[in-house]
């Protein structure tokens, strides 16, 4: 067979594979498939042999492209499940405030926060081109950093006009860049100025955005931030369950700063993943555990928001919900584009093992996309996203800390990184 690119003499190849349909638990979160000397042949976009160097050679017998892999690990490509990649401006003066002891949710309280980059997102749809152009630059540089698929909600704008232009400029940068989108509608972030005293209005309106959101295809999931200060689960519950209607998949923030039920709501309505989960119940795991409901954890926002409070991962592993990573990228809490550092936080903060972290950044961050079929893993009939690593052994992986380790990122078959 005449492949179009060829990998080979991997120390590691690290599949990630694991069991068909379903993302990877407990104990199967330590396996990542492993093989030493590895290879993986691609033709066109898909994955077409996996194996030892010796078997895939066998089989393969030229390439167009070959990429020799001695002393590296090759890796699938990072599939980041939770994004807010398009926006307005930046906060760094709230990063100081927080150096200085302010909180996340005072600063929100006092009109900073969210709103602070909902109001300068409405001055940059002035001109739809430049936040564009903003997206596809974050873009690039996550596919340097070894993410292949990202996901990226709206949420910066909170007007039926601003909501679906977010997602049409989500849509055009889906065309316009390499890396892979899954658009969701998080028309529920914040409460906007003009509804301050509106509450039950902005809930109508959104609803109203849900009818517009499905009628044009626009996203694939819906959000809401389900916190004090936020939504309500109340309020929560009536926006997903009409999304839920309208065929959208459902996702949550729950747990960033309270728990206030946000983990027992999203598991009762059936929600693909619930993200942050800094505070959970026991039966919020429970109940999770039992629909086998994704955790997505975002090590990075305690972080950057320094308070401390981190997701109960070694718990949530043991009860056997299943655990993904994610970046969080937004300009508020977690102004990073990196998988990687994310890793490196899950391992020092989350207490998990590289092998788990790498999994829940990968295969399991693909599930909570509903994309477990078809990323996320190197394994035959798969996309050909992959990438090499020049570390010798995917324990170092979090252990080299804040450098980009990433050297090559094969992307639908191509290679993309390098440009
Ligand atoms: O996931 N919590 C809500 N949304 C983001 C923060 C957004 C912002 O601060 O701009 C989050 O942390
Ligand atoms: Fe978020």
């Amino acid at each position: 067979m005449i492949a179009d690119v060829l990998i080979k003499n991997a120390s590691e190849l690290v599949t990630a594979r694991g069991p068909r349909g379903s993302p990877k638990t407990k104990e199967a979160m330590e396996d990542l498939g492993i093989i030493t000397n590895g290879a993986v042949a691609i033709d066109g976009k898909e994955i077409v042999a996996v194996g030892e160097t010796d078997e895939v050679l066998a089989a393969v017998t030229r390439a167009r492209t070959v990429i020799d892999a001695t002393d590296r690990i090759v890796l699938p490509g990072f599939v980041d499940c939770h994004t807010h990649l398009v926006f307005g401006g930046s906060r760094e003066d709230e990063f100081i405030q927080k150096i200085g002891g302010r909180s996340y949710l005072e600063i929100m309280q006092g009109n900073g926060g969210i709103l602070s980059t909902v109001e300068k997102t409405r001055e940059a749809l002035a001109s739809p081109r430049a936040l564009l152009n903003r997206a596809g630059a974050f873009l690039d540089k996550m596919l340097a950093y070894g993410t292949t698929t990202t996901e990226i909600k709206t949420g910066y704008g909170l007007s039926t006009e601003s909501e679906l232009a977010l997602l049409k400029i989500i849509a055009s940068v889906k065309e316009s860049q390499p890396v892979d989108i899954v658009a969701t509608f998080l028309g529920a972030h914040a409460f906007p100025k003009e509804y301050a005293k509106r509450k039950a209005d902005y809930i109508q309106l959104v609803l109203g955005m849900l009818e517009r959101v499905k009628t044009e295809g626009l996203a694939e999931y819906c959000d809401v931030f389900v916190e004090v200060g936020a939504f309500s689960p109340s309020e929560a519950r009536t926006i997903l369950e009409q999304a839920k209607k309208h065929g959208l998949k459902l996702k949550l923030h729950a747990g960033e700063f309270n728990d206030i039920g946000g983990a027992e709501l999203g598991a009762e309505l059936g929600a693909t993943s619930i993200d942050h989960l800094d505070y959970i119940s026991e039966r919020g795991i429970e109940l999770m555990a039992e629909k086998k409901i994704i955790a997505v954890l975002l090590p990075g926002v305690p972080f950057h928001l320094m308070t401390d409070r981190y997701a109960p991962a070694r718990k949530l592993i043991d009860a056997g919900v299943p655990v993904a990573l994610a970046t969080d990228f937004n300009p508020g809490s977690c102004p990073t584009l990196s998988m990687q550092m994310i890793i490196a936080l899950a391992c020092r903060q989350l207490k998990m093992t590289p092998a788990e972290a790498i999994n829940a950044a990968t295969i399991n961050a693909a599930y909570a996309l509903d994309r477990g079929d078809k990323v996320g893993s190197i394994e035959v009939g798969k996309r050909a996203d992959t990438m090499v690593l020049d570390i010798p052994h995917h324990r170092q992986l979090p252990y080299w800390f804040g450098v980009n380790l990433v050297t090559t990122v094969v992307k639908n078959g191509v290679v993309t990184y390098p440009p």
